[in-house]
This record gives structure tokens, C-alpha cells and sequence, in this order.
């Protein structure tokens, strides 16, 4: 059945990755993970939020100011916990009303009060049935200007934040274009287009597909249907809240509705729903899918760089010598002998000095 083969397969390898990630080990190798990227106010957060049924920080100007973690683990059980961690700091979130200030709170901490942005990840951990299996890393968006209070060159900054998940391979890129915009000159399509020339990582979303300029319905078609920037993976397109349906307390679930009567009743955009490219459930679908897909793919790749560490970090070890032993009346030779080479060691170092000098 399905939800076995999600027990067995799905889940199992999500977990393999976060848990290697928990322990620290992307400092000595890349780990698979979805990064979402594109210019500021294109719609990022917004979508992360629909994914994860969370309100994250949002708005417009910088908002997303470190690499957010956003790790979403579906169980059977009621009931919704989610866990923050940064630096050494680790907390629980009771409520999902209190999300959006603890990640404001860990950004301040991490990246100062002001506009500045950091390298350093942070991470959400939510636990709900009602979220996808997923783990996606949300980043800043790019700036071309530096507003009053930031860094000179913030732009390049950020650049090079996304450049670093960008380029590795085990990254799946999410790139986030409105439909308003000319989808040919997206700075975000463009750095992942130059890691990735054949797009066979990359994965375009289109939002606000409601404030497409009329007349230009057909472009968006073409631009799903992979007919206009060719991308392996592909297009998806979705229609998340507005600032005016957050101002009016739109809920999440209301704007799930929403979205799919819009691409229903859409004059243009119904095929696309009917072609499974539309909407937040079927994106989700596919990233789980991708997800999964890349992890196995990845796999070994990953193994390939543990049994070199593992080589390397032995190596080391074996340098060391042996440790102190388990006989406590063979330590105090032990102990000797250390001591004796110590000795042995220094005299050469100053009697090495000595000849320098005397030279
Ligand atoms: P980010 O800077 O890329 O993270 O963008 P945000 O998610 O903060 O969104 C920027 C603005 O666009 C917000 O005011 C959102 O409400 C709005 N927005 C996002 N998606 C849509 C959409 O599908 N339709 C409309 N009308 N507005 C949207
Ligand atoms: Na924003
Ligand atoms: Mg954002």
C-alpha cells in the first residue's frame, strides 16, 4: 500500500540525512538538501509557509536573513511540536503562533538587530501530520541595491551565501520566479543555470500566478510546459497569499482552497492544474519524490566520501600512538617513556635552535 511504502521508503531515508546533518557532519560532507532561492519578494517564504503550514517570517525588504533550516516531519500522531536550534542554543516551540518571533529572535542573535545577513544555519524542526516529509533550507533573497543600515556590498554577500548551496551537487535548487516578472533575466534562474547548465537539480516554481499581466497568459504556459528555459526537472506554479489576504487573516487551509479554485475555474491556467503542475499539495508531492530520489542517488557519493574521512581521521589516530594502558602497574612506565620522548623532543628543538644560531 502507500502509506507502507512510505513507512519503508520514504521516511526512513529522509531520517538518514537529517540525522547526519543533527550530528554535524555537513562541516566534513555535503548532505542532500533542498535549497529555495530567488530574488527578494519573489514569493520564497511564502511558499515555505504554504509547504509547512507555518507563518514564518515574512514581508517585504530583507526578511530571511540566515540559511533557515526548515525540517518537517510527518507522524501519525495529533498534535504539533517544533524545536529551534542555532549556535549551541536548542528550545521547544509549544505553539505555532510563536514561530515567527523565535526565528526573528535567533536571527538577531545571529546575524546582529540590524540588516546584516549571516552564514549561520538555523533550524526548525516540525513534527505534525499535516506536513510534508521535507527538509528545505529557505536563504535571502537577492538584493542589487544595499538599503540604508546594510553592508555596501550586501548583494555580493548573499550571492555568495547562495552560491555555496548552489553549487553542490547534492543541493536541489528551488528556484522561485513571480509570473509578473520576465522569467529570461532572474538573477536566481541564471546562478543556478551556472552550476547546473541542463537543470537536472534545479526545479522552477512560478508564483503569484494572479498577478500574471493580462495578455501575457501564454507565456506562462510555455514556460510550465518546460517550453521556454528548458530545466530536467522542470516547472511548477502555485498561488499563495497576498499581503492583503494575510491583512485579512486568510488561514493557511482557507488559502489552500483558494489556490485550487483558482487553477480550476482559471481560463488559461486549468490545463496546468489538470496536467498535475499546479498547486502547493501536488508541489509537495514531487519535492518528497525528488527529495528521495536525490538521496539515493547521493548515496554513494556520500559513502564514497566517509570511507576517505574514515581513512584520513585513522591515519591521524594511528600517528598518535597507542593510549594510556588498562594495567594500572604498567602506567607508571607508560607515563615515563611519554615524558622521556617529551624531553627527547624539546632537547632536539633548542639544540636545533642553538646550531641556527651559531651558524
Ligand atoms: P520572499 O521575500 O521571496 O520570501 O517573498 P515573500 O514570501 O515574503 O512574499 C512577498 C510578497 O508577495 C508578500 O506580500 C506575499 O503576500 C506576496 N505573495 C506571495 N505569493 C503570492 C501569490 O501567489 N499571489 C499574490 N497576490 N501575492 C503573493
Ligand atoms: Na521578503
Ligand atoms: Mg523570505
Amino acid at each position: 500500500t502507500l502509506s507502507q511504502h512510505y513507512e519503508e521508503k520514504i521516511r526512513p531515508c529522509i531520517d538518514i540525512i537529517d540525522n547526519l546533518r543533527s550530528l554535524g557532519v555537513e562541516k566534513d560532507l555535503a548532505l542532500p538538501a533542498i535549497a529555495v532561492i530567488g530574488d527578494q519578494s519573489s514569493g520564497k517564504s511564502s511558499v515555505l509557509e504554504a509547504l509547512s503550514g507555518v507563518a514564518l517570517p515574512r514581508g517585504s525588504g530583507i526578511v530571511t536573513r540566515c540559511p533557515l533550516e526548515l525540517k518537517m516531519i510527518r507522524s501519525k500522531d495529533e498534535g504539533w511540536h517544533a524545536k529551534i536550534s542555532y549556535q549551541d542554543y536548542e528550545g521547544d516551540i509549544g505553539d505555532p503562533a510563536d514561530v515567527e518571533y523565535e526565528i526573528c529572535k535567533a536571527q538577531d542573535e545571529i546575524a546582529g538587530t540590524g540588516l546584516g545577513i549571516s552564514e549561520d544555519l538555523i533550524s526548525l524542526q516540525i513534527t505534525s501530520p499535516n506536513v510534508p516529509d521535507l527538509t528545505l533550507i529557505d536563504l535571502p533573497g537577492i538584493t542589487r541595491v544595499a538599503v540604508k543600515g546594510q553592508p555596501e556590498n550586501i548583494g555580493e554577500q548573499i550571492k555568495r551565501l547562495i552560491k555555496k548551496f548552489v553549487t553542490k551537487q547534492e543541493t536541489i535548487n528551488l528556484v522561485v520566479v513571480p509570473c509578473n516578472v520576465d522569467i529570461a533575466t532572474t538573477e536566481a534562474l541564471r546562478m543556478a543555470q551556472d552550476e547546473d547548465p541542463e537543470g537536472e537539480r534545479t526545479l522552477g516554481i512560478l508564483t503569484k500566478p494572479d498577478l500574471v499581466d493580462k495578455g501575457t497568459e501564454q507565456t506562462v504556459l510555455d514556460i510550465v510546459h518546460n517550453e521556454v528555459i528548458h530545466l530536467t526537472k522542470g516547472y511548477m506554479i502555485v498561488r499563495c497569499r497576498g499581503q492583503k489576504e494575510i491583512m485579512d487573516h486568510v488561514t493557511l487551509n482557507e488559502a489552500t482552497e483558494t489556490e485550487k479554485f483558482f487553477f480550476k475555474d482559471h481560463s488559461h491556467f486549468s490545463t496546468l492544474y489538470d496536467e498535475g503542475f499546479a498547486t502547493i499539495p501536488k508541489l509537495a508531492e514531487k519535492l518528497t519524490t525528488e527529495l528521495v530520489h536525490h538521496i539515493q542517488k547521493s548515496m554513494p557519493r556520500l559513502e564514497e566520501q566517509i570511507e576517505t574521512k574514515l581513512a584520513q581521521t585513522q591515519k591521524e589516530l594511528e600517528a598518535f600512538g597507542t593510549g594510556p594502558p588498562s594495567d594500572p602497574s604498567e602506567r607508571l612506565s607508560f607515563m615515563i617513556d611519554k615524558v622521556t620522548a617529551f624531553i627527547q623532543d624539546t632537547f632536539n628543538l633548542t639544540n636545533g635552535d642553538e646550531v641556527k644560531c651559531n651558524s
